[in-house]
């Protein structure tokens, strides 16, 4: 797959996505990932990339004409042009899914209080990471790109990592334990430790339902387990 940033501040973004799994995915070529400054496409000696609200208010906006040449750079027939903004759709897993299997993204990352509105019938999606808002679009770009990253088919060596997570069947994980068995007083769960596939796989669907039922039962109202059995299972 092939991303790129519509981006001031490149950085922001290369650098964590160096690093870990996502890291080597670039190394490995599962992923390709560029930038195209604004900055990079300004006429003026100072380079400006943000100009003064229309109709007064506080803070800068960034001015239409840089990042539409940053975008029509890296652009093509076919990429899917996304505009990360607190007021677009909200990021989840199912969507992860849908973006992991296309050719070609391009995210474009405002800064100030935003980019002229003009550019945003360019993108094919406004897309948030959550209600709070971010010095800017580069943030947000990195958690949508690591999340995408890692369900590229060989991005994740152990194929099944991704079939059993949280969220992938509507449901939060169960919880996870290592060695010791015992650790500062602490035991691991019995069902974990028994060698009993189908008292695990039980162990973890009861868990996971429970878990679901206390931190999230927007997510699976119908599964979540009611809170007296909840109650339970985890006091
Ligand atoms: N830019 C600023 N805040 C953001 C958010 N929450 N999601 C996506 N882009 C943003």
């Amino acid at each position: 797959m092939r991303i790129d940033a519509v981006t001031l501040f490149p950085g922001m973004i290369d650098a964590p996505l160096s690093e870990s799994i996502v890291g080597r995915a670039r190394q490995e070529g599962f992923l390709e990932l560029g930038f195209s400054n604004p900055r990079d496409f300004t006429e003026d000696r100072h380079r400006t990339v943000d100009d003064k609200p229309y109709g007064g208010g506080t803070g800068m906006v960034m001015m239409a004409e840089p990042v539409y040449r940053a975008l029509k750079k890296v652009g093509k027939k076919g990429s899917y042009v996304i505009l990360l903004t607190p007021k677009g759709r909200p990021f989840d897993q199912k969507l992860a899914q849908a973006l992991s299997k296309k050719k070609h993204l391009v995210f474009i990352c405002g800064h100030y209080e935003g980019i002229d509105e003009r550019i945003t019938p360019l993108a094919d999606l406004e897309l948030s990471i959550g209600d709070y808002v971010l010095t800017g679009g580069e943030p947000a770009a990195v958690a949508v790109i690591d999340a995408v990253t890692r369900l590229i088919p060989g991005v994740l060596r152990k194929d099944d990592a991704t079939v059993n997570e949280t969220f992938t069947d509507g449901l939060l994980e169960a919880p996870h334990y290592t060695r010791p068995a015992v650790w500062r007083g602490k035991k691991v769960p019995e069902a974990l430790v028994s060698g009993n596939h189908r008292l695990i796989a039980e162990w973890r669907r009861a868990q996971a339902e429970a878990l679901t039922g206390k931190a999230r039962p927007d997510l699976a109202p119908e599964r979540a387990k009611p809170a007296r059995k909840r109650k339970q299972i985890l006091d």
